[in-house]
């Protein structure tokens, strides 16, 4: 039995099931990179198994079980706001075997040398190319699922909208670029018009539109907050790309415009937290699975902390000359990914993977450990490279000291990270298994209140 109400929505559990073992596998190769950083490791070994391959393949496994978990959650969320089937089931699994095998021919590659060497986008540009295809068909799919559906809504355009100009930005990273700091120049289209640009759009959209199924919330309501989110991320998101070029020869009015436009970054990201608070608290549903919830509201605090806090503690000019390219960025990093994307992607599959295998009600009992566990764990693991990367700061950009040097007082903090690390894949092992195997409650789930609004 299944709770989905479109055969096609099936497609998105094997895009769900293959994101959540590249993040395990990400997951390891993060340890391996703090085990580098916190030992002088044997040369033999370096010589075989450097740091940037590793690093490779922790950031290039983060960005394709991410994208397959967005990939994945549109093709869910697609057939019910269309009310009609997806256009092509075959087509969507055809492109989940073409990035999937782009994905692991990298994978493969990247442990031979083979990488064209732009962090988070290492993949050389013939995988690129399948990728393109990949990216085509998928968008094709969804147009197609859209064009030819009979209801209208603005969550199809926005999704639609944002998975486009996610695909659009990736051809900018393609191009190799004689002169680096052009290389560098575009390279921020993608990396910083990915994260603060469409995976937000992509965010706002499949957060809307699981928000109005579990709360039963009015459609109205909730596309208004879309509407002035998705205005407001894409306003400052765009200039605020400027906090990137303040140091790499890019004209200086960046540090202006890029300062006061990324400054404003954090706005639509508080409005994501009050809109989620106030759909809670007027909900005309009752909450079946409380765990989902936890995911839906942790995703929304977390993102404000990791991507908004710290990235606003650091993205004006005085601050970012002094802690650009240090440890504070690597905590940054962390915790905006994993509160933005890693939780988005969570809830996602917290919604739809139970639906898919026809449970309405579910045992949650491990999945609360695994996302106590998780979201705890990155939180320290944050501020422990924050340490870091004060020390970093302070001695190699006051004291002058060099990094070599600067480094032996932070190998115990990447010590420390290991161990927290450890702590945290325990809790990324234990969710993936929850949601692999997981199970209807015996408690029976509460009648719905009050009549769901009818959201046409
Ligand atoms: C979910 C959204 C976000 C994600 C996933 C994210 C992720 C990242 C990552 C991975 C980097 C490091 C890139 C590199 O140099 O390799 C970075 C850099 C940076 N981020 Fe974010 N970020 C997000 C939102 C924000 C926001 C909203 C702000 C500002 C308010 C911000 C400010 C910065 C700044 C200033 C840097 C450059 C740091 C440096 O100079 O080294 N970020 N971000
Ligand atoms: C056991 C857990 C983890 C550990 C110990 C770990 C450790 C590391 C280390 C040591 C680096 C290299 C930093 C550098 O180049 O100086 C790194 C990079 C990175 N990791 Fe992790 N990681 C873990 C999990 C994660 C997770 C779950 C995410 C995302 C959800 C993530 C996202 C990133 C990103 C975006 C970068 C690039 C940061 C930058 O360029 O500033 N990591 N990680
Ligand atoms: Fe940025």
């Amino acid at each position: 039995m299944m709770l989905v109400e479109y055969q096609s929505q099936r497609v998105s559990l094997w895009y769900f099931r293959l994101a959540l073992v590249l993040f395990i596998l990400q997951v390891v190769m993060g340890l391996w990179l703090s085990i580098n950083y916190a030992f002088t490791l044997p040369q033999d070994l370096v010589n075989v198994f450097p740091f940037s391959t590793a690093r490779a393949l922790h950031t290039n496994l983060l960005v394709a079980w991410m994208l397959l978990g967005f990939m994945g959650g549109t093709y869910y969320i697609l057939p019910p706001e269309c009310a009609r089937d997806l256009f092509s089931e075959k087509l969507a699994y055809l492109q989940l075997a073409l990035f999937v095998g782009a994905a692991v021919t990298a994978v493969v590659g990247f442990l031979f040398g083979w990488t064209q060497g732009k962090p988070l986008l290492e993949i050389p540009l013939p995988l690129d190319f399948v990728i393109v295809v990949a990216a085509l068909i998928f968008i094709a799919n969804v147009a197609m699922t859209i064009i030819k559906a009979e209801v209208r809504t603005a969550l199809q355009w926005m999704l639609l909208g944002g998975v486009t100009f996610l695909a659009l930005m990736y051809l900018f990273g393609m191009p190799f670029y004689q002169n680096l700091n052009t290389d560098y120049y575009y390279w921020w289209w993608v990396i910083h018009l990915w994260v603060e640009g469409a995976w937000e759009v992509v965010t706002a959209s499949i957060v809307a539109y699981i928000i109005m199924r579990v709360t039963g919330v009015d459609r109205k309501v909730v596309e208004k907050w879309l509407y002035v989110e998705t205005g407001l991320f894409l306003f400052t998101g765009i200039v605020g790309t400027g906090h990137h070029y303040y140091w790499i020869g890019a004209p200086d009015y960046w540090l202006w415009w890029g300062g006061i436009f990324s400054a404003l970054e954090p706005l639509p990201i508080v409005l994501m937290v009050v809109d989620t608070w106030m759909h809670v608290r007027e909900r005309k549903n009752p909450i079946v699975n409380p765990l989902t919830w936890y995911y839906i509201i942790g995703l929304a605090i977390y993102h404000l902390v990791g991507a908004g806090l710290w990235g606003f503690m650091h993205t004006l000019p005085p601050i970012n000359y002094y802690t650009h390219g240090s440890q504070i960025t690597v905590s940054h990093g962390h915790l905006a990914f994993f509160g933005a994307y890693a939780l988005l992607n969570l809830t996602i599959f917290y919604f739809a993977m139970p639906r898919l295998k026809g449970i309405n009600k579910y045992q949650d009992r491990l999945g609360k450990w695994g996302f106590w566990i998780t979201t705890i764990g990155m939180f320290v693991l944050g501020l422990v490279f924050g340490i870091a990367g004060i020390l970093q700061t302070y001695l190699e950009r006051f004291l002058d000291i060099g990094y070599s040097t600067a480094h032996l007082t932070m190998m115990f903090w990447f010590r420390v990270a290991f161990g927290v690390g450890l702590v945290f894949l325990a809790g990324v092992i234990i969710t993936v298994y929850h949601l692999f195997t997981i199970k209807p409650s015996s408690i029976p789930a509460p009648e719905p209140v009050v009549t769901p609004a009818s959201n046409i």
